[in-house]
């Protein structure tokens, strides 16, 4: 007799973590691994009555309840096709398919499309939060059929972190959504460790303050408007020691990897046509981080100004408020994108409720996400995250500390690529003039391509004379 109510695919880190997180919160959870071994380490170092292990497809399968839902949590890409096509002559009409891994949306459209077909229910769920998430309490953005996410939202909801009784997990939309908005959460993600990189690079080479300081500065701002999960680590990494002496960081190679999910929601912004310059900038970041030769002839060849230490009076306190006006720029563009996704997918996002969601158990959770919650409730069709007034209000009184300390920056030749594109963007919008009246000129100049009049409607073409380039 079918006992088991979920059963998860995949035991490593992710996909045991969750696991037992489920059989914690009291669910029979059926665990299966291709590689049989690790299923069996898993139930041995973490003997629970609710978890049991399956080393054949089928006595995992046939060990479900109906509808079944089978939860991936496999690597992104071709094994999750291919363990589709496994399971596929197993299932029953209504049966669930959930994956869990961070898969690309538009596989995630496919796959969802392709089962429903054949009536098989399928959800994209981002799970933000790592091992420790995983284990006691993801943030959760399931995305598939509305019709049937009663089925899993008991177990995602119970098992996901919570704000008070709040559970961090809520259905975000139909097929490729839930996918989509963990793709840009990591986007977001890149951009918040980029900028606090930043300000760790000016408060060490122009503040020259040490690690020792640097966790105290950072531990200090985790007390106030900035408290969240990556100031908090932040503080934590420079005060740890390392055994063969000093501190960890200085020990570490400074060459960044990325799986691949802060690419994919800069690829997308081009696609949709969305500035998101400061995630972007955090991608080609690690890339430039990663051209270690091209660096080290470029910082001998090229006369980068050594830094001053003329500090600005309240330095710290100048670089706290710049941190805070970027990141406010960074979620800005990360919600536009959003935006500009409903659109572009037919998804009704609901921007507070995903705020919501991030509040506690992903990656990004900060004391700030409440502000944005805040935000997309007084002002559902808010157009930019920077109008909501509490934002606006934050800006106009903080964006002198952001242009100080970026002139203290580049003028000592310390990179501050998100800091700069944070300043940029909100110039971008508030100047009078952004030069594209220009930049038509040329394209009619040069290719007939028109353009449109401040005085009368319509496009126009104009026979430009040749004064000086012939
Ligand atoms: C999360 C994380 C996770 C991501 C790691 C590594 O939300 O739990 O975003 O999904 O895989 O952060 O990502 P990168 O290698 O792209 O930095």
């Amino acid at each position: 007799m079918p006992q088991m109510d979920i059963g998860i695919i995949g035991m490593a880190v992710m996909g045991s973590n969750l696991a037992l997180n489920m059989a914690d919160h009291g669910f029979k959870v059926a665990a299966y691994n291709r590689t049989a071994i690790l299923t069996k380490e898993v139930i041995e170092k973490n003997p629970n009555k609710n978890m049991t292990g399956f080393y054949t497809l089928a006595d995992f399968i046939n060990s479900l309840q109906h509808p079944r839902k089978i939860m991936l949590m496999i690597k992104a890409g071709k094994p999750v096709d291919m363990v589709i096509d496994e399971l596929l002559p197993y299932l029953d009409r209504g049966d669930i398919i959930i994956d869990g891994g961070n898969s690309y949306f538009e596989d995630t459209i496919r796959r969802h499309a392709f089962l429903q077909e054949k009536d098989i229910n399928y959800f994209g769920v981002g799970i933000s939060g790592g091992e420790k998430g995983a284990r006691f309490g993801p943030s959760i953005m399931p995305g598939g059929n509305k019709n049937a996410y009663s089925q899993i939202q008991p177990i995602l909801e119970a098992i996901s972190a919570h704000v008070g009784s709040e559970p961090c997990c809520t259905y975000i939309g139909e097929n490729g959504a839930g996918h989509y908005v963990k793709m840009v959460h990591n986007g977001i993600e890149y951009a918040d460790m980029q900028l606090i990189a930043e300000a760790y690079l000016i408060l060490h080479y122009i503040g020259g303050f040490d690690n020792k300081k640097l966790s105290q500065i950072f531990h200090e701002w985790n007390e106030g408007e900035l408290h969240s999960y990556l100031i908090g680590i932040t503080a934590d990494i420079f005060a740890e020691d390392d055994p063969q002496g000093g501190q960890v960081i200085d020990k570490i190679i400074d060459s960044a990897g990325q799986k691949g999910t802060g690419r994919w929601t800069s690829i997308q912004s081009l696609k949709q046509g969305v500035d998101i310059s400061m995630i972007t900038a955090a991608c080609n970041t690690r890339v430039v981080s990663n051209l270690i030769d091209d660096r080290q002839r470029a910082a001998n060849e090229i006369n980068i100004p050594t830094c001053a230490k003329n500090l600005p009076d309240n330095f710290i306190e100048e670089v706290r408020k710049s941190l805070y006006v970027a990141k406010i720029i960074a979620y800005a563009q990360g919600f536009s994108l959003y935006r500009s996704a409903c659109k572009n997918y037919n998804w009704q996002l609901n921007f507070a409720k995903i705020a919501a969601i991030f509040r506690a158990g992903c990656i990004i959770q900060a004391e700030f996400l409440n502000k944005i919650t805040l935000a997309y409730e007084k002002n559902e069709n808010l157009s930019n995250l920077m109008f909501d007034e509490f934002f606006l209000d934050n800006i106009n009184t903080n964006q002198s500390s952001l242009r100080r300390i970026i002139c203290l920056a580049v003028n000592n030749g310390i990179p501050i690529p998100a800091f700069s594109n944070a300043l940029q963007y909100i110039d971008a919008h508030g100047s009078p003039k952004i030069g594209a009246n220009l930049i038509q000129a040329q394209r009619d100049y040069f290719g007939a391509h028109t353009f449109e009049r401040i005085d009368k409607p319509g496009t126009f073409h104009h026979e430009w004379q040749e004064h000086y380039s012939k």
